[in-house]
């Protein structure tokens, strides 16, 4: 049967993000290790997989894809996935769309678009050409620039997702709303959470965006907007443009009460938060159990979905979760 997805806390999920891959072309330092092991390709699921399950949750009410990574443009197939699940738009699909590091978005954004994607998110943490070196390890800021303004030129919305970091970027945020504002794009400001081992403390780059805010206000006309996504962002405005500032404040001000989503891995585990192990296995429901098996894991996953996560930063602390962000998707 096609039922509704209701957690235990009585919260729909409407919202499934799907990490299509766990590589990555970047190593941001507040995501990965220099060093990363990942999954050989054999434990993936197939696009036919990734497209089973997707469909079976839009069946189920889910009314928002979000494909992520790592990083979703290095996995070889993914141009024939987005068409596939374009099919499910406005056949009970409201919303598909993508978080990239940008690097690809250049060869992408056309089909993107074709596929019926309206927006996306880009993570891109400084605009300054060193710093941005600095913190992904590799990445070249104009080609993630590059990136942006074909994918808005070729009619798509694109929002900026910076993760903001004591030390690193704290400085530029301004100037990066300035460029938005500019540009005509949106941008969201992140706080750090604490997922996997990286190779510092996080707590040294830890930045309350209340702090942040403050700043902000005090530069920008800001006013709030009760425009809402889908996601965890709230948003604010700057008067007089397009701009949308979002701000997505796990620690200071947490959004779990409204959490309408959940995760599905490369290697097809259903993960029920971002800042918790419960998981079911869907890859091997469907090929166990077909449809029916998938409804069922799906279902036993629902049962599992906590009420919210427990991100701590503090000196000392261990992440909350030893996996990376790539795994799941942030
Ligand atoms: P919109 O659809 O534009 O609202 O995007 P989104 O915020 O849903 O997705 P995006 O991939 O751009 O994520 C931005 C940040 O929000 C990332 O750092 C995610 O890890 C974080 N995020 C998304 N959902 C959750 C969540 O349920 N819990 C927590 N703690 N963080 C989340
Ligand atoms: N904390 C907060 N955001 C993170 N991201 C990756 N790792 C972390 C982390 N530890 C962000 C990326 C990307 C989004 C999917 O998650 O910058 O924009
Ligand atoms: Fe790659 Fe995104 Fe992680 Fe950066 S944050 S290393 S771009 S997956």
């Amino acid at each position: 049967c096609a039922s509704p997805l209701v957690d235990p806390h009585g919260r729909t999920i409407r919202y499934l993000r799907i990490s299509v891959t766990d590589r990555c072309d970047l190593r941001c330092r507040y995501c990965m290790a220099e060093q990363m092991t990942f999954l050989p390709r054999s434990a993936l699921l197939s696009l036919e997989e990734i497209a089973i399950i997707a469909e079976r949750f839009v069946a189920r009410g889910v009314t928002k894809i979000r494909l992520s990574g790592g990083e979703p443009l290095v996995r070889r197939d993914v141009g024939e996935l987005i068409d596939r699940l374009g099919y499910s738009l406005d056949r009970g699909l409201d919303e598909l769309t993508l978080t990239t590091n940008g690097t690809r978005l250049a060869q992408h954004a056309g089909r993107l678009v074709d596929a019926g994607v309206r927006r996306v998110n880009v993570s891109m943490d400084s605009l300054d050409p060193d710093r941005f070196r600095f913190i992904t390890r590799h990445g070249d800021v104009a080609q993630v620039i590059g990136g942006i303004r074909t994918a808005r030129d070729a009619g798509l919305r694109v929002k900026i997702n910076a993760v903001a970091l004591k030390g690193l970027n704290e400085d530029e945020l301004s100037a990066m709303l300035r460029w938005c504002v500019e540009e005509g794009l949106d941008l969201s400001l992140i706080e750090t959470m604490p997922l996997g081992t990286i190779d510092e403390d996080r707590t040294d780059r830890f930045l309350p965006l209340t702090a942040v805010m403050d700043d902000l206000k005090a530069r920008f006309p800001l006013v709030r907007d009760a425009h809402r996504t889908g996601g965890p962002a709230r948003y604010w405005r700057v008067e007089g443009t397009d701009t949308r500032l979002g701000l997505i404040s796990p620690l200071t001000a947490n959004f779990c009460d409204g959490c309408n989503r959940v995760r599905l891995t490369t290697e097809g585990k259903l993960y029920l938060c971002l800042g918790h192990d419960d998981q079911v296995d869907l890859k091997g429901a469907l090929r166990d159990g077909g449809v029916a098996g998938l409804d069922a894991a799906i279902d036993r996953g629902l049962g599992l979905k906590p009420a919210r996560h427990d991100f701590r930063i503090g000196a000392g602390e261990a992440p909350a979760v030893a996996r990376h962000m790539s795994v799941t998707g942030g």
